[in-house]
């Protein structure tokens, strides 16, 4: 592919939604767009670029921006992350959410749906001390085709072994043909809506919890920083974040630091703490309960007993070149000022377009979309 091309392309992609793809990454986009172009009576790429140079066609820049997503996810994707929730912050939610009885979830890059449907078995198995309660679980991702195989909740062999605990598959599934069908009670706990993280976050509303799991290690510094910014607007003041083993915010973005002893969990900055202690955290101060973290929350198990976490020593911080550190930005492909991005001089190409898409969450027309179900489809 030509140097010119495959920086067209990894602009348009870039603008429209924070990935950043490098020049190392020129097979991948041959190897997700030929298709694209084939499906479009198109000889190869060059064509392809040819054709948006010439004319903007929104429909097809947002096919070119979804085939290069990487939507690779699993059922208790890390297993730590949903023990917490379940021993950890899901109580803090019945204590501090009491007086009203309710809460929301976001899982802001959702996928296929094996993230929020994992919180909806939480939630499922949490049914008696949730008797009354009234919850939501939305899941957004900007991939239309994700949403349709979330909504449609079906999974291969392969999918249902990976991180499903057996007894879950029996208690929540149905075998359909070759596929596994999730129950339609857990279906129907998860609304799904299409959403660019890029977009404006305000008419999502305020959530709880948010899961922005294994999706910022694609962007850059600064739309990582961004988007947390964004998302920190839409949390209560003692709401958590959870992102990625490979993700953190520290050195992006200010607006929260993370839960000690929690780890993948973060609390907003200027927040009131914490679900559990509602009171200003500031710094991390040693806690005066040696079970209790600085941030409020009871610290996990293997804490109060002494023992090292699941996995402990796994994860490493970002390295350069190591997924979760900073891509480096392709030559000549602009910083973003602003969510929408501006055009930049000189690409030729338009403004993303900024409004949310009729149908889309954060749309004020936003509907969770009925959206017939098909088997799952696999990118190369
Ligand atoms: C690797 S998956 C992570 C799925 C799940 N959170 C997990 O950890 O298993 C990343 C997802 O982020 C979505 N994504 C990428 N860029 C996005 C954007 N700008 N807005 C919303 N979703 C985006 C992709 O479509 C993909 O489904």
């Amino acid at each position: 592919m030509k140097p010119d091309d495959f920086q067209f392309l990894a602009t348009l992609v870039k603008e429209r939604s924070g990935l950043v793809l490098t020049q190392d990454k020129a097979y991948l986009l041959e190897s997700r767009l030929m298709p694209v172009a084939r499906k479009r009576g198109m000889k190869g790429l060059e064509e392809l670029v040819s054709t948006l140079r010439a004319r903007m066609d929104n429909a097809l820049a947002d096919e070119i921006t979804e085939a290069m997503t990487t939507n690779e996810s699993f059922f208790f994707r890390d297993i730590k992350p949903f023990d917490i929730f379940k021993d950890t912050v899901l109580p803090n939610l019945l204590k501090t959410r009491a007086h009203k009885k309710s809460f929301r979830i976001w899982c802001a890059a959702a996928s296929s749906g094996q993230e929020p449907y994992s919180i909806a078995m939480v939630l499922k198995e949490a049914a008696a001390q949730l008797a009354g309660w009234r919850y939501e679980i939305i899941g957004t991702d900007i991939s239309k085709e994700m949403l349709d195989k979330a909504q449609a909740g079906l999974y291969s062999q392969f999918e249902v072994q990976r991180g499903l605990p057996v007894q879950h598959l029996v208690k929540y599934f149905k075998k359909r043909d070759d596929l596994w069908q999730i129950d339609s009670s857990l279906r129907g706990m998860v609304q799904y809506k299409e959403f660019n993280l890029l977009d404006d976050m305000k008419a999502l509303g305020t959530f709880d919890v948010v899961f922005c799991r294994n999706v910022l290690i694609y962007f850059d510094q600064q739309t990582k920083g961004e988007v947390l910014g964004k998302m920190a607007q839409q949390m209560a003041d003692d709401g958590v974040l959870y992102l990625g083993g490979a993700e953190t915010v520290l050195g992006i973005s200010d607006a929260f630091k993370p839960v000690q002893g929690l780890r993948g969990v973060y609390a907003r900055t200027s927040g009131t703490g914490s679900l559990g202690d509602g009171a200003d955290t500031g710094p991390a101060k040693p806690a005066a309960n040696p079970n209790v973290g600085a941030t409020g929350f009871q610290k996990p198990k293997h804490m109060r007993e002494g023992r090292p976490p699941l996995g402990a020593g796994t994860a490493a911080p970002a390295r350069p070149g190591a997924a979760g550190a900073t891509p480096p930005r392709p030559a000549g492909v602009p910083r973003p000022t602003t969510s929408p991005a501006p055009r930049p001089a000189g690409t030729g190409l338009p403004p993303r377009p900024g409004a949310p898409r009729p149908g889309a969450a954060g749309s004020s027309t936003g509907t969770t979309r009925p959206l017939p179900p098909r088997p799952p489809v696999k990118k190369p």
